[in-house]
């Protein structure tokens, strides 16, 4: 077959393709193949001479525009992207890249994907055409005040091979086929084109007990925290670093469970209310409104949208015990995976029933609350861990595991239980009034010790969204 060509090896096929002749079908195959093999060198062949003669184009202009003589930019007036500073294409040499070796960026049109170097001493990153091409920032296709899309719902109907591609260490720059021309700084790329990372500010300490012990005691004074933006700074990033935080010295009160709270974000009504109290006198069926213990868990489990953070404040205690108790679930699901992969991939993969019957208050009818979600969640990219919800009292009826996985399930369950509930997994802290406790309930665990006399605990629910758009804004997150 070597040495034919597109017209020879099209002529083949259609003799092979004629009823006449007796063609075997792998004959037939072969030949088919090399024709869609020619078919697409030849093209690359005629896109390469563009860009040839699109560059010495190109260069003829630059060198105009170093003496003087060329007011306008080689690029003509592409839709920019905020923060990109066309000007800075003028003098920098930027080359097209189809036929480049040695370049940090490389064309591979066969695949149709571009390969870019984003950050030092890393892989190269083969970004897909179709994927820079939907993810342009130019304002036909971004509303960068709302930082939302203008969807293209042309986007698989366009020919994605880009026309030219040009590059400095700064930028790159596309010209597709349609004329439109899209900028992407390298850092934008390098942030965006699959960072699997939702947090890359703080570094996340997943923590156990000695692990927790040995760092400084997550805590912002009352003072420092409401009066100074580094004061909720710190706050926010303490959340965001190891998924709690203390507020100290705050007024031993109601007030001061409010202050602390609405200082992060805005108190969110639940069917539970505002801001509210437990002790055991109230009465409530819930175990928590008892004097019994409490294992590690997350509250609102039940609920399509778990409350995002939880802030306890104990404001009396006339008896002993009750100690509260922090359990880092993403160290606890981290631990998993190290010692049972398998258990780890059956955990994550599987939808579990969560339900609750919440009293209503005025002889209103309860509410029946049931969501399904898995105990985690995790960046399908990275495998970085994103939500986390466990609450071993409000797992409901399984109806969601076949009964052939049935042990699998309950195998890799229970090893999570344990691990859970290990004492090298656990950090027990004696709040006192003054003390507001806020925990990411989508990351760490709560509990209590079993205790005895009065204890009167103030709380509140804030919103998972607005929280974390407060540590977006702080720049923790
Ligand atoms: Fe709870």
């Amino acid at each position: 077959m070597k040495g034919l060509n597109l017209c020879s090896i099209s002529r083949s096929v259609h003799v092979l393709l004629d009823p006449r002749t007796k063609a075997t079908t792998h004959q037939v195959k072969l030949l088919h193949h090399l024709a869609a093999q020619q078919h697409a060198r030849q093209h690359y062949q005629q896109l390469q001479q563009q860009q040839q003669l699109q560059q010495q184009k190109r260069t003829a202009c630059n060198r105009a525009l170093c003496s003087g003589k060329c007011k306008k930019n080689a690029r003509g007036q592409p839709d920019s992207f905020p923060g990109s500073n066309p000007a800075s294409y003028k003098h920098t040499g930027s080359v097209a890249l189809a036929a480049q070796a040695g370049s940090d960026v490389t064309r591979h049109d066969l695949d149709q994907v571009l390969e870019v170097k984003l950050s030092q001493g890393a892989q190269p990153a083969r970004i897909p055409y179709m994927w820079l091409r939907d993810h342009c920032r130019s304002e036909r296709y971004f509303n960068h005040k709302t930082q939302q899309k203008i969807p293209d719902l042309q986007l698989l109907e366009r020919d994605l091979t880009p026309q030219a591609v040009f590059a400095d260490e700064h930028d790159l720059s596309i010209t597709w086929r349609d004329g439109h021309e899209t900028h992407y700084p390298r850092e934008w790329l390098a942030e965006h084109f699959y960072p699997g990372q939702s947090c890359k500010k703080t570094e996340r300490v997943l923590w156990g007990k000695e692990t927790i012990q040995s760092e400084p005691l997550p805590a912002v004074p009352f003072e420092h925290h409401m009066n100074s933006e580094d004061g909720l700074r710190q706050s926010l990033h303490n959340l965001v670093k190891y998924g709690f935080t203390m507020v100290t010295q705050a007024p031993p009160t109601a007030e001061g469970t409010r202050l602390a709270s609405e200082r992060v974000s805005p108190i969110q009504e639940s069917m539970y209310g505002g801001l509210w109290t437990v002790s055991p006198a109230m009465g409530n069926n819930d175990t928590a409104y008892t004097h019994e213990g409490l294992g590690a868990h997350t509250d609102n489990t039940y609920l399509t949208s778990p409350a995002g953070i939880e802030v306890f404040h104990l404001l009396e205690h006339d008896g002993s015990g009750g100690e509260s108790l922090l359990v880092d679930g993403f160290h606890a699901v981290d631990t998993v995976r190290r010692e049972d992969p398998r258990a780890y991939r059956t955990l994550r993969d599987t939808v579990l029933p969560f339900e609750y019957v919440a009293e209503a208050a005025d002889g209103k009818p309860p509410y029946l609350m049931k969501a399904y979600s898995p105990i985690f969640t995790e960046h399908p990219g990275s495998g970085e861990l994103l939500t986390f919800r466990f609450n071993a009292y409000d797992r409901g009826n399984l109806d969601t595991v076949a009964p052939s996985k049935l042990a699998e399930f309950y195998a890799a369950y229970q090893h999570l239980g344990q691990v859970i509930s290990r004492p090298a997994s656990e950090f027990w802290y004696q709040l006192s009034p003054g003390t507001v406790l806020l925990v990411d309930n989508w990351r760490v665990m709560h509990g209590r010790a079993a205790f005895t006399g009065f204890r009167l605990l103030s709380g509140c629910y804030l919103s998972r969204d607005e929280w974390v758009s407060e540590a977006r804004r702080a720049g923790v997150l």
